[in-house]
């Protein structure tokens, strides 16, 4: 236990794993917490995308490292943290990041819908926050930042599974947390609003799209960077005394 200040966002020296690091908001963390000092493992199934990742990191001055990593599935959890220590030496901070969406009518989604939504969004921050605290719990302790979404704390249509895996990562986060902490390990989430990706770019450029941007109180959509501010909080020691919590970064969506 120290009484130093904590340093926000300094990262120097640590190792990062984070999951669905090979697009989206996933690659977007990793530069951030690269640029923040951090060594940090780049986790997916496409690899290639993680290797071009890896290079643009390592070309702009910081230190990664690409590893294969399907998150439903348990050995190859282990295998990608194994990858990633023997690379860039113990994980201290993992980032649950991998996550996907089948937006259907409730009365359409099928079972293979409910179950490939609940395995990666669900299972999946469960097998890499288990695989990840067991480690840590033997050394210094960690802290894992789970990726969850307003969207677990209010539903909109369409998205019932994805409405409930986020809602059950929220709560997975605080019941890591209560037992967690007697290990020196943290675990907190950050509840993204609507957050402009090129995936969904499209959309948020539609009618539909429009109309929901006019209902966010802020009057616009979140920029990938807008979340860098909770990212280095949650995974730097300035959020020592934090755990079991959600940050909640959406241009006060939630408040409309
Ligand atoms: N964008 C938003 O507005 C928003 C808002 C709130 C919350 N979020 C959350 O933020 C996270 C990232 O979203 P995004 O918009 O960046 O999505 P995205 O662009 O579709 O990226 C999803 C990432 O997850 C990875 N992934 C999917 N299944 C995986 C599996 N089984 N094992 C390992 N990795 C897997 C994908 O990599 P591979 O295909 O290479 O495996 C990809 O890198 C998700 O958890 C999402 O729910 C996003």
């Amino acid at each position: 236990m120290t009484d130093a200040p904590a340093r926000f966002g300094d990262l120097t020296g640590k190792t990062v794993l984070v999951t669905g690091a090979s697009q989206g908001l996933g690659a977007g963390f990793a530069t951030t917490l690269a640029a923040a000092g951090a060594k940090v493992a780049l986790a997916a199934r496409q690899t290639g995308k993680l290797a071009d990742l890896q290079t643009r990191i390592e070309n702009a001055g910081g230190t990664a490292h690409a590893v294969a990593m399907d998150v439903t599935d348990a050995g190859s959890v282990r295998a990608g943290f194994d990858a990633a220590e023997a690379a860039l030496g113990p994980v201290d901070v993992l980032v649950n990041n991998a996550g996907i969406a089948i937006p259907k009518p409730f009365l359409e989604v099928t079972e293979a819908d409910w179950d490939a939504v609940l395995d990666t969004n669900l299972k999946g921050c469960f097998l890499a926050g288990q695989e990840a605290a067991r480690r840590m719990a033997k050394r210094d302790g960690g802290s894992i930042v789970n990726i969850a979404s307003v969207l677990g704390q209010q539903v909109i249509g369409q998205l019932a599974s994805y409405c409930a895996s986020k809602a059950g990562l929220i709560h997975l986060t605080k019941a890591m947390g209560l037992e967690l902490a007697r290990v020196g390990v943290r675990v907190n989430a950050i509840a993204p609003g609507y957050i402009e990706t090129p995936i969904n770019a499209e959309f948020f450029h539609s009618p539909a799209g429009e109309k929901l941007v006019k209902g966010i109180p802020q009057r616009r959509l979140g920029r990938e960077n807008d979340l860098d501010g909770a990212l280095l909080l949650l995974a730097s020691d300035a959020s020592r005394y934090m755990t079991g919590t959600v940050v909640t970064v959406d241009g006060g969506f939630l408040l409309g």
